[in-house]
């Protein structure tokens, strides 16, 4: 089962960039992967001792998911494991943590042989140690590899990205709010990326649909109902997601949503992202006075869209006036979902069509979208392991690649 766990890199305290002090490492969070319950033991007692916080994983597969859930500091890897063994989980995190990650590896085991030292390292892990070990070379090398490795862009502090990604649906039912939540919560949960979602889609907001809340939250009228737009005002209204993303609801009926005016959505995601590192915004089909708003304060803006007639003759139709509107082509991008269902107009023959490339595709999964949907719980959530949990996740790194090396946007010019 997958646990949902906060895992935003905010929550991990500042690991000691000397990394030889004593105590400087409080809490930071280290993974065992060993399935001796005796090895088990004498680690944790070892590392809670020096006051790392620890999780214990008993077979490969189970300390890959932990990894996956839980963004460890360090990992102290088991080679001989049940099922997937240590070597394989080292690839496999190898493989999946972006570029700008590396979890620091030290891999543990009874054999000597050079040959399986080589082959630790190569499979990644940072070093190595033969058991039985003393406790005090364990550390200092926990300690060294956290120093090497501590990221400083996660340290207590960073300054949030601070960027704004609007997704817009060329046409309605195409999976913008699908793509946007989910998105986000890859954003979050697998990027380690504070992020905040808004549902802009005034009249008929779904997310709360999407994630199972009731009507009863707070919305974006107790922000725009209030004598004045502040950030304590914002950070009151949003709701806390247990995925670890935080919302903005759209009104609760259709009626209210005049409400809002074009002269708040600015100053809604200026405090946002003054805040978050993403502020994803979904956004209705409409391109009227709120939504251009919204498209100006964009530093990307997905297009959502699927491989039919009209929907290409919508997108052709967004693309011209967001054109002629001066838009920066550069933050446009297209997404295509349901890229591999069958429609009779392959992504080939919709580029040839549009004159311009779709960047960015979600495969079709029907079923994994609407039971996540009728049950409320995000794919990305609970099943971030499936075709399209990982298909969105791809989308989700691309973004962030994207957007990180962006320059920062300076708050409130917009
Ligand atoms: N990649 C996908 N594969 C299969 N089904 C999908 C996919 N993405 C979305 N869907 C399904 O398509 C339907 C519409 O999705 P969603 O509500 O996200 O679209 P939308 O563009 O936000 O719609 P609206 O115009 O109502 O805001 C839902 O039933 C959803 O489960
Ligand atoms: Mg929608």
């Amino acid at each position: 089962m997958y646990r949902p766990v906060d895992r935003c890199a905010y929550n991990r305290p500042a690991e000691p960039m000397d990394g030889f002090k004593s105590g400087e490492a409080m809490a930071a969070k280290i993974l065992v992967i060993d399935d001796d319950p005796n090895v088990q033991r004498l680690l944790t007692y070892t590392l809670k001792q020096e006051g790392y916080e620890v999780l214990v994983a008993s077979d490969g597969a189970e300390g890959y998911r932990l990894w996956s859930a839980e963004v460890p500091a360090l990992i102290l890897l088991d080679i001989m494991l049940p099922k997937v063994d240590g070597y394989q989980v080292a690839t496999k995190i190898r493989a999946e943590e972006g570029s700008a990650a590396h979890v620091p590896i030290i891999m543990l085991t009874a054999e000597r042989e050079v040959e399986q030292k080589v082959r630790g390292l190569r499979a990644g892990a940072d070093d190595y140690l033969i058991k039985p070990f003393h406790p005090a070379e364990l550390l200092a090398r926990i300690k060294s590899l956290l120093a090497r490795f501590a990221p400083r862009d996660l340290l207590v502090g960073r300054p949030p990205l601070g960027r704004v990604l609007a997704f817009y649906g060329a046409k309605g039912g195409v999976g913008t709010t699908t793509i946007a939540i989910n998105a986000a919560i890859a954003l979050h949960r697998e990027l380690g990326r504070k992020v905040v979602l808004v549902d802009a889609n005034l009249q008929f907001g779904d997310h709360r649909v999407f994630l199972d809340l009731g009507l009863d939250r707070k919305s974006i009228i107790d922000v725009v109902t209030a004598p004045s737009i502040d950030l304590d005002l914002i950070k009151q209204v949003l709701v806390h997601h247990d995925s670890g993303i935080d919302l903005l609801l759209a009104p609760p009926s259709p009626e209210t949503a005049e409400l809002v005016t074009e002269e708040h959505m600015p100053q809604i995601l200026d405090h946002l992202r003054s805040l978050y590192d993403y502020v994803i915004v979904d956004i209705d089909k409409r391109l009227d006075e709120i939504n251009l708003k919204i498209l100006d304060q964009a530093d990307q803006f997905f297009v959502v869209m699927t491989a039919d007639l009209s929907c290409l003759k919508n997108v052709r139709l967004v693309l011209e006036t967001i054109g002629h509107l001066g838009v920066e082509p550069g933050k446009v991008h297209l997404v295509l979902n349901r890229s591999n269902a069958f429609t009779g107009i392959s992504m080939k023959n919709a580029e040839s069509a549009l004159k311009r490339t779709i960047e960015f595709q979600v495969i079709n999964e029907y079923r994994g979208a609407i039971s996540a949907l009728n049950s409320g719980a995000p794919f990305m959530y609970t099943k971030a392991d499936s075709p399209l949990g990982r298909s969105l996740l791809d989308f989700g790194r691309t973004v962030d690649k994207t957007s990180a090396a962006m320059p920062q946007p300076a708050l409130g010019t917009h």
